[in-house]
C-alpha cells in the first residue's frame, strides 16, 4: 500500500508530479490560452463585482492561504486577508455583500474551518471551498468546490494536499484575472504555460532527494533551526518551519528575511543551522544581504535558488538548486527539498514520520 516506500509521506512527496498534472486537469485549454473552472456555477456577473476575498485555514492550508492571497492581489487586483479559522470564527471580520470567502482544507472535516465556513454563510456570503475529499463536509456544505485530486493524503504532515491547493490558487487568481480582463493574452499564456510546466519542475525537483538526505543528516542534530526568505519564500519557509517541527520535533522558526534584525537576530548564534530562500528574483540583492547578516554570527547556511545561479554560493555553505520556473511559482519548487529535508531528519532521528506526537490528520474538535 506503500508502493515500495518505506512510509506513506515519502510515497506522497513523491505522487506531487501526478496530483499536480490530475488537478490542472480540464483546467486549461490546450493551447494554453485559457483557464477554464466550469465547476464553479457563480451567478452571472459575480467575478466581477467581488470586492474583497478573505481565505480561512488552518494548518499547512493556512500557508498556502498565503501564497494565494499574494497571487490572487498580484492577477486579478483584489484585496484579500487571509486568516487561521479558530480567529476568524471568533474576530467578527468585516465583510462586504460581495466578498467572496475561501475555505481550503484537505479533508474538508477541520472543526474551526467548518465553523468558519457555517458563519460565513450565515451572514450570507459566497464560500467556496478548496478541498481534496469530493464528498466531505466542506465540500457539501459550500456554494461551490474546487477539488484538488491529490488522492488520499494519508501521512499526518499535509505534502501533496498543499502543493495541489497552490495549484487550486494559482488558477484561481489567474481565471479572476481573465473573467475581470486584468491580464493580458499573452502575460495569461505565459503564466498558463509556466503552470503546465509544473508537473515537470516537481519532477526534476526531486531529483534532489539524494543531496538532500545527505544534509538531513548534519541537521537532525541540530536544536533550533531558523528558515528565513522574502515575498513568496517567506509563505515557503513557514511552511518548511511547519513540517520540520511536525516530524522531525526540532525548533524551527520562519522569518522574514528583513525582520530578523529587529530582534531575532539575537537568536543566531555560532553554528545555528538556517535555510534561506532566494527564489524571487526581485528581492534577491536584498535577500543575500540578510544572509550575510547572519553568516556574520556564523550562522550555518543552507542557501536554495535557481539552476544556473552562481551567485549564492559565494555567500552559503551549501545550495540547493532547483529548475526554473516563474518566480510567481516558484512555492511548489521550493517546498519539495523543504519537505525532503524534514522527511529525512525526522527517519534520522528515529521519529514515527508518518504518525507525528500529538498531531492528528484532521481535527474534528475545536
Ligand atoms: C492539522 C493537521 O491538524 O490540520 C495539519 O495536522 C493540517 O497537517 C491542518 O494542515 C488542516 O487540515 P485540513 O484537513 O483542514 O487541511
Amino acid at each position: 500500500e506503500r508502493g515500495g516506500y518505506p512510509h506513506f509521506m515519502l510515497k506522497e512527496i513523491h505522487e506531487q508530479p501526478k496530483a499536480i498534472r490530475d488537478t490542472l486537469l480540464g483546467r486549461v485549454s490546450p493551447d494554453l490560452s485559457r483557464v477554464t473552472l466550469s465547476e464553479l456555477k457563480w451567478p452571472e456577473g459575480f467575478v466581477k463585482e467581488i470586492d474583497r476575498i478573505h481565505i480561512v485555514a488552518c494548518g499547512t492550508a493556512w500557508h498556502a492561504g498565503l501564497v494565494g492571497k499574494a497571487v490572487i492581489e498580484q492577477l486579478s487586483g483584489i484585496p484579500v486577508e487571509v486568516d487561521i479559522a479558530s480567529e476568524y470564527r471568533y474576530r467578527d471580520p468585516i465583510q462586504t455583500p460581495n466578498t467572496l470567502v475561501i475555505v481550503i482544507s484537505q479533508s474538508g472535516e477541520t472543526a474551526d474551518t467548518l465553523a468558519a465556513l457555517r458563519e460565513a454563510k450565515r451572514r450570507g456570503r459566497r464560500v467556496l471551498a478548496i478541498t481534496n475529499v469530493v464528498g466531505s463536509s466542506a465540500a457539501r456544505e459550500a456554494d461551490d468546490v474546487l477539488v484538488t485530486w491529490a488522492g488520499p493524503e494519508i501521512a499526518v504532515a499535509s505534502t501533496k494536499a498543499y502543493t495541489t491547493q497552490l495549484v487550486a490558487l494559482y488558477l484561481l487568481a489567474l481565471y479572476f484575472a481573465q473573467e475581470r480582463g486584468r491580464v493580458s493574452q499573452d502575460e495569461l499564456h505565459a503564466i498558463l504555460k509556466g503552470i503546465d510546466g509544473l508537473p515537470q519542475v516537481a519532477e526534476q525537483v526531486l531529483d534532489t532527494a539524494p543531496q538532500i538526505e545527505r544534509f538531513a543528516k548534519d541537521w537532525a542534530h541540530a536544536s533550533d533551526t531558523f528558515f528565513i526568505g522574502r515575498g513568496l519564500d517567506f509563505s515557503v519557509a513557514l511552511e518548511g518551519a511547519l513540517k520540520l517541527k511536525e516530524i522531525s520535533y526540532i525548533h524551527a522558526e520562519a522569518y522574514a528575511a528583513g525582520e530578523l534584525k529587529h530582534g531575532t537576530l539575537a537568536l543566531i548564534t555560532d553554528g545555528v543551522p538556517v535555510i534561506a530562500l532566494a527564489m524571487q528574483d526581485a528581492l534577491y540583492e536584498k535577500t543575500v544581504s540578510n544572509i550575510k547578516e547572519v553568516t556574520a554570527r556564523g550562522a550555518f547556511v543552507l542557501g536554495m535558488t535557481w539552476v544556473g545561479d552562481e551567485e549564492l554560493q559565494k555567500s552559503v555553505d551549501q545550495v540547493i538548486y532547483v529548475p526554473h520556473t516563474l518566480p510567481l511559482l516558484a512555492p511548489i519548487a521550493a517546498v519539495i527539498p523543504l519537505q525532503l529535508l524534514a522527511y529525512y531528519a525526522a527517519v534520522a532521528r528515529g521519529n514515527d514520520v508518518d504518525k507525528p506526537r500529538n498531531l492528528a490528520k484532521s481535527v474534528t474538535v475545536e
